[in-house]
C-alpha cells in the first residue's frame, strides 16, 4: 500500500501556525519548533500551504516567485531544515502547487504585460474587448468580472480569482516546460509531493465563449474539466512524477462522481482528489454565502455516493477555505457539546475508507471567530463580498460569520497565555477569544480533551487493516439522527455509530463487539453527538 494511503495528513496554514521571531506572523522555524507536537498526534504527512514569495493578496496563493521563500516565513535554508527535521521524524511533506495562475508581480506577467509582442505575452490570456467591454461575460470567484483591462497594451487579461492573480495559459508549450522544470527542482529538493490548487481549471475552452447569464456568468462549463486538462495532467505526470516516490492530491473543483474516474481511475493522472460536495451542501442555491441548516440525509448520501464511486477518497470536513468544522457541522452551544461534537465529527470521518486530512486547530476543536467589525477581516474574498453587498450588509455579515475563510485562519491556540502562545505580539489576524479554554497545552493534560481523542482515533486507525483495506457499508440510511457505517476486512469488522444530532437517540439495535472508542458513557441512549466504535479487533 502506498504511503499516502497509510498516513494521516495534517494541513498547515503557515501564516497562522507558529510565530518564532515575534513579528506576529507564523513562519517556518515556528513549524520546526512544533514538529514534535505533530509526531505525538500521530501525523505521518503534512500539506503545507504556500510559502513562496508573494505580495499576499490571497495569502500566498498569488505567487511572485515559485522558487523563493516568502521573507515573512524565512529563507530557503529554513525550508531545507524544516524538510530535514520532518524526514528525521518520518513525516512526509507535500507543498502547494499553484499553477492555474500566478501573481501579476511574477516575472512572467511583467514581461507579458510589457508589450503585445513580448515572448511571454502568450503565457497569459490577453484579448481585445468587445465594444469597449470585457472579451466575455465570465464572472470570477472573487470579483464580478473575470477580466481586467490593462492600459499599457489596451487589452484585457483573464483572472478566475483576484485581479492580481492572472490565469496562466497552459496551451503555451514554453509555459508548460517552465512549470515542469520548476516542479522537478522542488522534487529534487526532496519533497514528497504536491497539493495542486484548482488543478481542474487549468485548461480553458479555447474559444472562451460567453456563459449563460447577465451581466456576468460564473462559467465552469468553459473552464473546468476541459478535454485538454487530461492531456496536461498526463504530460505533467510523465515529465515530473513518473519514477519518483511522490504523490499528488488535486483540488478537484467541480469534480463529480461521474467524472472523478478520469482523474483517479485506471489511467491515474492524480493519486488523490479533494471533492467539495460536503462543502457545497449548506449554501442556498449553490451560494456559499447564504447558509442553510445542516442536512444529515444529504450528508449521508454524499458520503455513501463517494465511498462507492472511487476506490480511495480524501477524508476532510475543513481546510483554510472553509469555516471551522465544529461550528459548521457540530454544536458549540455549550462546552460539553463543543467537545463531544468535535470528537463525533472526527469519528464519523476518519474511519471511512480513504486518507484523512486534518486541518490545523481542528484537533483542538477550534471554533469560528466572533467577527464584529470589518477591521477584523483579512480575506480578500470576504472583503470583496462585503463591498459588493453594501445595500444588504447584515445579510452579507451573516454569510461571512458562518462561512468566511478567516474563521479558519486565526492563529493556532497553543496555550492560555496572551495571543494563545502563537506570538509575543499582536498577530496579523486576531486570536479567537476562546483560547483560554481551547488550547493545546491544556488539552494535552486533559484525558477527555478533543486533542487526546484525536490521538486515540489516529492510533485506532493505524491499529488494523480493516480501516485501510476494509469495505464500506452505510447503515440505517433512513435514520434521521444517526450516521453509521460498517467496515469489514478478512474477518475483522467494525461499526461506527455517530449521533449527528442535538437530541439523544435510542440505538436501533444492540451491537455486539468490544467498544474500541467512544466519546460518551456507552448506554442504550446515545447522547447528542455521541459516537461509539464497536469491533471484533
Ligand atoms: C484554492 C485555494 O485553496 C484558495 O485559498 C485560493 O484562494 C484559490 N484556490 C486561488 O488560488
Ligand atoms: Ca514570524
Amino acid at each position: 500500500m502506498p504511503w499516502w494511503k497509510e498516513r494521516v495528513f495534517y494541513q498547515i496554514y503557515p501564516r497562522s501556525f507558529m510565530d518564532s521571531n515575534g513579528d506576529g506572523i507564523g513562519d517556518l522555524r515556528g513549524i520546526i519548533d512544533r514538529l514534535d507536537y505533530l509526531k505525538e498526534l500521530g501525523i505521518g504527512a503534512v500539506w503545507l500551504c504556500p510559502v513562496y514569495d508573494s505580495p499576499n493578496v490571497d495569502n500566498g496563493y498569488d505567487i511572485r516567485d515559485y522558487e523563493k521563500i516568502m521573507s515573512d516565513f524565512g529563507s530557503m535554508d529554513d525550508f531545507e531544515e524544516l524538510l530535514r527535521e520532518m524526514h528525521k521524524r518520518d513525516i512526509k511533506l507535500i507543498m502547494d502547487l499553484v499553477v492555474n495562475h500566478s501573481s501579476d508581480e511574477h516575472r512572467w506577467f511583467k514581461e507579458s504585460a510589457a508589450s503585445k509582442d513580448n515572448p511571454y505575452r502568450d503565457f497569459y490570456f490577453w484579448r481585445d474587448g468587445k465594444e469597449g467591454k470585457e472579451p466575455n461575460n465570465w464572472a470570477s470567484f472573487f470579483t464580478p468580472s473575470a477580466w481586467s483591462f490593462d492600459e499599457r497594451t489596451g487589452q484585457w487579461y483573464l483572472h478566475l480569482f483576484a485581479e492580481k492573480q492572472p490565469d496562466l495559459n497552459w496551451e503555451n508549450v514554453s509555459l508548460r516546460r517552465e512549470i515542469y522544470e520548476m516542479i522537478n527542482r522542488w522534487l529534487d529538493r526532496g519533497i514528497d509531493g504536491f497539493r495542486m490548487d484548482v488543478i481542474t481549471c487549468i485548461a480553458k475552452d479555447p474559444a472562451l465563449p460567453d456563459g449563460k447569464g447577465t451581466p456576468y456568468a460564473f462559467s465552469p462549463e468553459y473552464f473546468a474539466f476541459q478535454p485538454k486538462l487530461h492531456e496536461y495532467l498526463r504530460e505533467m505526470r510523465k515529465k515530473c512524477f513518473d519514477g519518483r516516490d511522490c504523490m499528488c492530491v488535486g483540488e478537484a473543483s467541480f469534480v463529480n462522481t461521474g467524472n472523478a474516474d478520469s482523474l483517479v481511475g485506471d489511467g491515474r493522472e492524480l493519486d488523490l482528489i479533494f471533492q467539495f460536495d460536503l462543502m457545497d451542501m449548506d449554501g442556498r442555491n449553490g451560494n456559499k454565502w447564504d447558509p442553510i441548516p445542516f442536512d444529515l440525509m444529504r450528508f449521508k448520501q454524499i458520503i455513501d455516493r463517494w465511498q462507492q464511486a472511487i476506490d480511495w477518497n480524501t477524508l476532510f470536513l475543513g481546510n483554510h477555505d472553509q469555516p471551522r468544522i465544529v461550528s459548521r457541522f457540530g454544536n458549540t452551544g455549550t462546552e460539553e457539546l463543543r467537545t463531544r461534537s468535535a470528537k463525533c465529527l472526527a469519528t464519523a470521518m476518519y474511519l471511512l475508507r480513504g486518507t484523512p486530512f486534518i486541518y490545523q486547530g481542528e484537533e483542538l476543536g477550534m471554533t469560528n471567530f466572533p467577527f464584529e467589525d470589518e477591521s477584523q477581516l483579512r480575506d480578500v474574498e470576504s472583503i470583496n463580498w462585503l463591498n459588493r453587498n453594501r445595500d444588504n450588509e447584515e445579510w452579507a455579515w451573516r454569510g461571512i460569520r458562518a462561512k468566511g475563510r478567516d474563521n479558519a485562519r486565526t492563529p493556532m491556540q497553543w496555550d492560555s497565555t496572551e495571543y494563545g502562545g502563537f506570538s509575543t505580539v499582536k498577530p496579523w489576524i486576531d486570536v479567537n477569544p476562546d483560547y483560554m479554554t481551547v488550547n493545546a497545552e491544556d488539552e494535552d493534560k486533559d484525558e477527555d480533551s478533543v486533542l487526546n481523542y484525536y490521538k486515540r482515533i489516529i492510533k485506532l486507525r493505524n491499529s488494523s487493516d480493516v480501516f485501510k483495506s476494509g469495505t464500506f457499508k452505510l447503515l440505517y440510511p433512513e435514520h434521521e439522527q444517526l450516521f453509521a457505517y460498517e467496515r469489514c476486512f478478512e474477518g475483522e469488522n467494525v461499526r461506527v455509530v455517530c449521533n449527528l444530532s442535538g437530541q439523544g437517540c435510542k440505538l436501533p439495535e444492540k451491537t455486539d463487539g468490544k467498544i474500541l472508542l467512544s466519546n460518551c458513557e456507552p448506554a442504550e441512549i446515545l447522547p447528542p453527538y455521541g459516537a461509539v466504535v464497536y469491533g471484533n479487533l
